[in-house]
């Protein structure tokens, strides 16, 4: 059970915020800067750790499901996750390797969350750190290891083994330098992963999944949840089954999402205080990217190419980015004081690398205020250097993609920031 997302009416109450009483988007004043992560709506400057808990936290988790995101599901849900296939000695005999079929109800469309652990921890029976991952792919990517359940979703088209949006048998594997589970549980670490594409198809034509699932619990509106806020909420209902199983450390939880999925494990964490990092890679516009910046992707172009992603809302700031009454720090200043890290790739300026720069220092008096170091420099660090402070930065040469050299440096980060 949980968390922000179902407790969003009574932030509501406690600070006195009625969402439906926000200005109109197209009565919010421009702001040619970041806005202040520590001014309120009504002007009022925190200064102290308690009024950021109290009043503002609060306030900015609602402004960003109320103005670009849309409010997440409020139906309430117990998941339940049926093992579906498991190999005590899996790899080798290095994992321990679980299938489950996860169920928001009786009649809900599973989602299938794959889970690797370390057998040399699990021997030892020590709780085991985890990175949570939300796949482009289906489990079956991740590893060739037998008996791991082929997607039978939507597949996006450009992945290997995908043939007219259906996934083969030989797409099984293919997905391994992505998501490196070798390396993951050489470091001591687990691996869990599910797939976006089961929970609501990216494409803004089609309807399936979990979400006429959640459709049918309540009633939706174009203001409420886009694609990315559903799949956030349902990286949340993943987190109820791990910090449920006794061999993983529910409070070493690490989100690690690429791009749009990058996107929706940063709203993630800013929302659910039990994922311990987030690690946003090259997320770009709508995620760690400013709205008002003037490199790479704008709103307008993402709201065009990606309606289905943001709320109605969020259209209305196509042409004015700058009225936004908070911008991408917001969910970073969210998830203070844990630990974030921004990975990034220098050829892909699309991302606006600089600008992610831009919103950790942006977010970086929140940690302050907390009594957190939040940047370790206030300069971007060269290429392939890591700066590790709680906010994290890491930029290396080469495209946009998530492959091993990343995942070393995801490693090191969890590592300083969660130990091994
Ligand atoms: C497109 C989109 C980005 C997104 C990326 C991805 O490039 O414009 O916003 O991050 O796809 O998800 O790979």
């Amino acid at each position: 059970m949980s968390f922000t997302s179902q407790c969003l009416p009574l932030f509501c109450l406690i600070i006195g915020i009625d969402p439906m009483k926000l200005p109109n988007p197209a009565d919010l004043a421009f702001m040619a800067a970041l806005p202040d992560a520590l001014v309120c709506l009504d002007g009022t400057k925190i200064e102290s750790p308690v009024a950021w808990q109290s009043k503002r936290r609060p306030e900015l988790a609602t402004l960003i499901q109320h103005y670009e995101y849309g409010s997440l599901p409020t139906v309430k849900v117990s998941p339940v996750a049926l093992p579906i296939h498991e190999n005590k000695s899996a790899m080798g005999g290095k994992a321990w390797l679980r299938e489950f079929a996860v169920r928001m109800g009786p009649k809900a469309p599973p989602i299938h969350l794959l889970v690797l652990l370390p057998n040399s921890k699990v021997s030892q029976k020590m709780p085991v750190p985890i990175f949570l991952g939300v796949s482009f792919t289906g489990n079956q990517t991740i590893t060739k290891e037998p008996g791991v359940r082929l997607a039978t979703c939507w597949q996006y088209d450009k992945y290997p083994g995908v043939e007219k949006n259906l996934a083969t048998e030989a797409s099984r594997g293919t997905a391994s330098k992505v998501w490196n589970p070798e390396l993951i549980l050489d470091a001591g670490y687990g691996l869990a992963v599910f797939q976006t594409n089961e929970v609501d198809p990216d494409n803004k034509e089609l309807r399936g999944g979990l979400q006429p699932w959640i459709r049918d619990q309540e009633k939706h509106t174009p203001e409420k949840w886009g694609s990315i806020a559903l799949w956030a909420w349902t990286f949340s209902r993943m987190v109820d089954v791990l910090v449920q199983d006794p061999s993983i450390d529910s409070k070493r939880i690490v989100a690690v999402g690429h791009s749009r999925l990058g996107k929706t494990v940063y709203l993630a964490a800013a929302l659910d205080e039990r994922i311990a990092m987030s690690i946003p890679l090259q997320a770009g516009c709508g995620g760690t990217a400013p709205a008002r910046g003037t490199v790479g992707e704008s709103v307008k172009r993402i709201n065009t190419a990606f309606p289905h992603w943001f709320n109605s809302r969020f259209k209305e700031f196509n042409d004015r980015p700058q009225a936004l009454p908070f911008d991408q720090h917001a969910m970073a200043a969210l998830i203070a004081p844990r630990p974030v890290l921004f990975p990034n790739a220098s050829d892909d300026q699309w991302a606006n690398p600089d600008g992610q720069f831009a919103i950790l220092q942006a977010a970086d008096p929140v940690y302050k205020l907390l009594g957190f170091e939040g940047l370790a420099s206030q300069i971007k660090p060269p290429i392939n250097v890591l700066s590790a402070g709680r906010l994290g930065y890491w930029e290396r040469a080469g495209k946009h993609e998530m492959n091993t050299d990343d995942w070393k440096v995801f490693v090191e980060f969890a590592k300083k920031h969660l130990g091994s």
